[in-house]
């Protein structure tokens, strides 16, 4: 994703492998600030930390590999202690219902994310400054089954949504998801309210996850020019 200093993104990272504690099973979430998180706990494994990770994407796996941490999987486990995972959007605004939703999927990792994310019995967030809104806007990320990606698309036009598939260029084609699926980029512009578009999404059949995460964050660390912010929720 683009925007955010990597300063940032690193302190709001190290900030949250700062909670992980001894014989954790931590969700490892997706993306450039969750990686320094990752890489802060491959530190802390080298002198002496035992935890177990659950990977949200092919990426986090490859990374917690190379960093030394041991792996595991969401059945092999009697639920997480923690999940670190970042965010294309959050709601920062403490007035609203909403505060404290996301967008996810940025990329294309939203459904283990939430599966793991969902499974933790604590989710922060990390975020640099650049992810914080007052209202959720950008494309709304939906995994679909592969050959339902044009009645999907249908489904979301009725609810007021551009669809977009994801295209990893001519010559690559559409992208695929870790676990095979396709994903739409749906444009709801400005959402007033993510809780029902979260329950309309999930409603359509062929959708296998959609990339809005409302009620799930407890917490979110975001890594500033000199430090780290948290908000709770
Ligand atoms: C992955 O599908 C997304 O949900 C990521 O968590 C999100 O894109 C955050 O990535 P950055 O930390 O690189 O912005």
């Amino acid at each position: 994703t683009a925007g955010g200093s990597d300063a940032a993104k690193r302190r709001a990272g190290e900030r949250a492998a700062e909670d992980v504690a001894d014989g954790f099973v931590v969700g490892l979430g997706t993306g450039s600030t969750t990686a320094y998180a990752i890489r802060a706990l491959g530190r802390a494994v080298d002198d002496g930390l035992e935890i177990r990770g659950v990977p949200t994407s092919f990426q986090s796996r490859q990374l917690a590999l190379e960093v030394g941490i041991e792996l595991t999987d969401l059945d092999a486990v009697d639920g997480l202690d923690l999940a670190i995972d970042g965010a294309d959007q959050v709601v920062d605004d403490a007035d609203a219902a909403a505060h404290g939703a996301l967008i996810k999927g940025g990329g294309a990792a939203h459904a283990r994310e939430k599966l793991v994310d969902a499974a933790a019995d604590r989710f922060v967030v990390v975020a640099d400054p650049s992810k914080l809104t007052t209202r959720l806007e950008r494309s709304v990320p939906v995994a679909v089954l592969p050959d339902a990606h044009t009645v999907v698309a249908d489904r979301i036009r009725d609810l007021g949504g551009e669809p977009t598939l994801r295209d990893a260029g001519e010559k690559d084609g559409p992208v695929v998801t870790d676990n095979g699926n396709l994903v739409l980029d749906c444009a709801f512009g400005s959402i007033d309210d993510p809780d029902e578009l979260a329950t309309r999404l999930s409603a359509i059949p062929g959708v296998v996850e959609h990339g809005l995460f409302v009620g799930m964050a407890d917490a979110t660390y975001v890594g500033t020019d000199d430090g780290v912010e948290t908000r709770h929720y």
